[in-house]
């Protein structure tokens, strides 16, 4: 049984119900930022400013990262790496939030940064992150990517295929660091789409076919081959499928450096703990120590466990009906919190300025989009809703601004950072002149 299927909401009613007396705010802390706590009246706080605060200021749905627990994470997985095996890498993978102010406090807290295609990039290179300490992935990258990394500089290009080689025999005209991404074969322990490293993956050379592909890369001097990469999936809680994954790279041939992907799975449901990122980091180099060649680099490239605790989502009640099933529905949905709908992810979902009452009604938390299947929280216990109700989503930090679409002509939420008492917008909402700036009339005037 995967990790998420233990997740019925009949199960999860259960735990609310047969809670611990502790405060609602104390149950909660492990799904929320670092830096959050509660007011006297029960108002949830984020790097100490009150949410309906930032609520009226930025409006809803609104992303809100604690900055500074985003800062200690990504400190936790540098500084622990490094002490651990050092030399080795910790590659922030910008996809699980590619926001310019994240990648900016990824370089400030010496994280390199893994970019998947053209746009996550730009978004490295607008936030100024030097692009020897990029890494670009992709298993579809075009020419036009391609010649965009190659005239940026960037440090590294993961290659995937044997097209890609083809193109890279064309492109390039100086020295260019590689590594080769592998089919590791193992099903790791995840949603079926969030799994990447099984046999049948799309993503990677099959192991068999290395020796032709390293012949040919011999061959081209242009091509300097570091080493090879995997990547297993992603919210992986079992620290064995690590452990494999390390065993199975160092099968692959002594190189200067492996890189063994992200995956790192975190606590989403008050009642399914996540792993600590020591404990990822010894089990890691623990195999590493047995398996890898003497000196060689290490290289991880975490997302989801770097910013997923320090981010919730604030939206705004619109309606409430209580009949047959009560809906509570709010002011945003699958167009901005796509992974409910993609992987069944679940949010804790906290009245943000009821965190004095108990939780005493089950409620369907959907969306406002056109489908049945916008549902944000299937039985979310909460205290009774009602309309202009602030709820928060916790542990919303990781692909949620990288999922959100305009369904319904919805406009992308702000995003901002909280610090010290003091919020910063660092991404805008999207505008209706923005929706509408792409599009042109397809009949002609009059
Ligand atoms: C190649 C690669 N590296 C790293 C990651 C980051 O994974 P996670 O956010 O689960 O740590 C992904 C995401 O799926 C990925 O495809």
């Amino acid at each position: 049984m995967t990790a998420k299927s233990l997740h019925s909401a009949a199960q999860r009613t259960a735990a609310a119900e047969s809670s611990s007396p502790a405060p609602l705010f104390d149950r909660l802390r492990p799904v929320l930022p670092e830096c959050a706590s509660v007011s006297d009246a029960g108002e949830l706080t984020i790097g100490g400013v009150l949410v309906s605060t930032l609520a009226e200021e930025f409006g809803t749905p609104l992303h809100v990262y604690d900055e500074d627990g985003l800062r200690r994470q990504m400190r936790r997985f540098a500084q622990g790496l490094h002490d651990r095996r050092p030399g080795s890498e910790v590659l922030f993978a910008s996809k699980s939030a590619p926001i310019v102010g994240m990648y900016q406090l990824a370089a400030e807290e010496g994280l390199s940064v893994d970019v998947a295609g053209g746009g996550e990039l730009q978004l490295a290179l607008a936030a100024g992150v030097p692009a020897e300490r990029l890494y670009l992935h992709g298993n579809a990258k075009t020419d036009d990517e391609l010649r965009m990394a190659l005239d940026a500089g960037v440090g590294t290009i993961i290659v995937d295929n044997e097209n890609e080689l083809d193109r890279l025999d064309r492109l390039l005209v100086c020295p260019q660091r590689l590594l080769l991404r592998v089919i590791p074969g193992i099903d790791a322990e995840t949603h079926a789409s969030q799994a990447t490293g099984g046999h049948r993956s799309k993503f990677g050379f099959p192991i068999p076919s290395l020796p032709g592909v390293l012949e040919r890369i011999r061959n081209r001097p242009l091509m300097q081959l570091d080493g090879v990469h995997l990547h297993i999936g992603s919210q992986i809680l079992g620290l064995e499928q690590f452990v494999q994954a390390v065993e199975t790279i160092a099968t692959v041939g002594s190189f200067p450096v492996y890189d063994i992907g992200g995956g790192l799975g975190v606590q989403y449901a008050l009642d399914e703990p996540g792993p600590e990122v020591e404990q990822y980091l010894d089990a890691i180099t623990e195999a590493a120590a047995r398996t890898l060649p003497e000196g060689a680099r290490l290289l991880i490239e975490p997302g989801r466990s770097v910013v997923a605790r320090a981010g919730i989502t604030l939206y705004r009640t619109v309606a409430v009906k209580r009949g047959k099933a009560t809906f509570v529905a709010v002011d945003g949905g699958m167009a901005d919190q796509l992974d409910v709908a993609l992987t069944g992810q679940h949010y804790e979902p906290i009245l943000a300025e009821r965190l004095n009452e108990a939780p005493a009604e089950s409620v369907q938390l959907v969306g406002r989009q056109c489908e049945s299947g916008d549902l944000l929280v299937d039985g979310a216990v909460m205290p009774p809703a009602q309309v202009d109700d602030l709820v928060a989503l916790a542990t919303t930090g990781a692909y949620s601004y990288t999922f959100s679409n305009n369904y319904n002509g919805a406009l992308k939420p702000a995003v901002v950072f909280v610090r010290n008492g003091r919020a910063r917008l660092v991404t805008a909402r999207e505008s209706y002149a923005e929706l509408l700036a792409l599009h042109a009339p397809a009949l002609a005037a009059g």
